[in-house]
C-alpha cells in the first residue's frame, strides 16, 4: 500500500510489507457468510477450498476487500461464539479477550459514510451512528462521538456480520503527526487500577 498516513517519515526498514494479504475469520454457515459479504457488501467471492481429504476439515473462502482480501473458514466442530469474549457485545463495539480480533475496519472515503450507512440499512443491516474519533475525550458522554471536532481522525459506521463479527467501514479524515504518537504504552502491570487511576488524573 503506499498511500501516505502519516507526516512523520517514519517507514519500515525490516520488511517489505505491502497490507493486508488476507485476514481468516470463522463462520457458523458460509452459505450466509457469502450471502452477505458478497451480496449486501458487494464483496466478490474470488477462492473457494475445501480443507482436508474430501474437504472433511471444512472449508475456506476468500472475498475480494480491493488490495486484499477478507477469508472465512467454517469448521463443523467450531466450538461457538461468545458475545463479549470471542466477538464484541454491542454495535459501536466493547471489550473482547486478549488475542481476538475485536473487529476488521474497511477503507472507504469517509465522505461517503452517509451514503452507505443508506444502503446498509436499505439491505436490513443495523448501523451505528456515523462515529466521529476525535482527540479530545468524549467526557460529555458517547453523544460526543457524533460530533466533528478539529482533531477528529477517523470517521466510521459499525454494524454486524450474521456472525456477530464488528464490521467498520472507516475513512482516514487527516495525516498523522508525531502529536498522534504521544501516549506511553500500556504494560500489565498498568492495568490493575488503571481506569481509577484515569479518573484520578482527569478529576
Ligand atoms: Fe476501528
Amino acid at each position: 500500500m503506499d498511500r501516505q498516513l502519516t507526516t512523520t517519515g517514519k517507514v519500515n526498514r525490516k520488511f517489505e510489507i505491502r497490507g493486508i494479504n488476507h485476514i481468516a475469520l470463522v463462520s457458523s454457515d458460509m452459505q450466509r457468510t457469502v450471502d452477505f459479504y458478497e451480496g449486501v457488501l458487494g464483496m466478490p467471492l474470488i477462492k473457494t477450498y475445501e480443507i482436508g481429504p474430501n474437504g472433511r476439515f471444512g472449508q475456506h473462502f476468500f472475498f475480494d476487500m480491493g488490495s486484499s482480501s477478507l477469508a472465512f473458514f467454517w469448521f463443523p466442530d467450531a466450538p461457538a461464539s461468545v458475545p463479549g469474549v470471542t466477538s464484541v457485545s454491542s454495535l459501536i463495539g466493547s471489550v473482547t479477550a486478549i488475542g481476538t480480533m475485536n473487529h476488521i475496519a474497511l477503507d472507504v472515503d469517509a465522505d461517503r459514510l452517509p451514503e452507505y450507512k443508506a444502503r446498509l440499512e436499505a439491505a436490513g443491516v443495523e448501523v451505528s451512528p456515523i462515529v466521529h474519533h476525535n482527540d479530545v475525550a468524549p467526557a460529555l458522554g458517547p453523544d460526543a462521538l457524533e460530533d466533528v471536532h478539529e482533531s477528529n481522525w477517523v470517521s466510521s459506521i459499525y454494524f454486524r456480520d450474521p456472525d456477530g463479527i464488528h464490521v467498520e467501514f472507516a475513512g482516514w479524515t487527516r495525516l498523522f503527526t508525531e502529536a498522534d504518537i504521544a501516549c506511553k504504552a500500556a504494560t500489565a502491570a498498568d492495568a490493575e487500577g488503571w481506569s481509577a487511576k484515569r479518573d484520578a488524573i482527569t478529576a
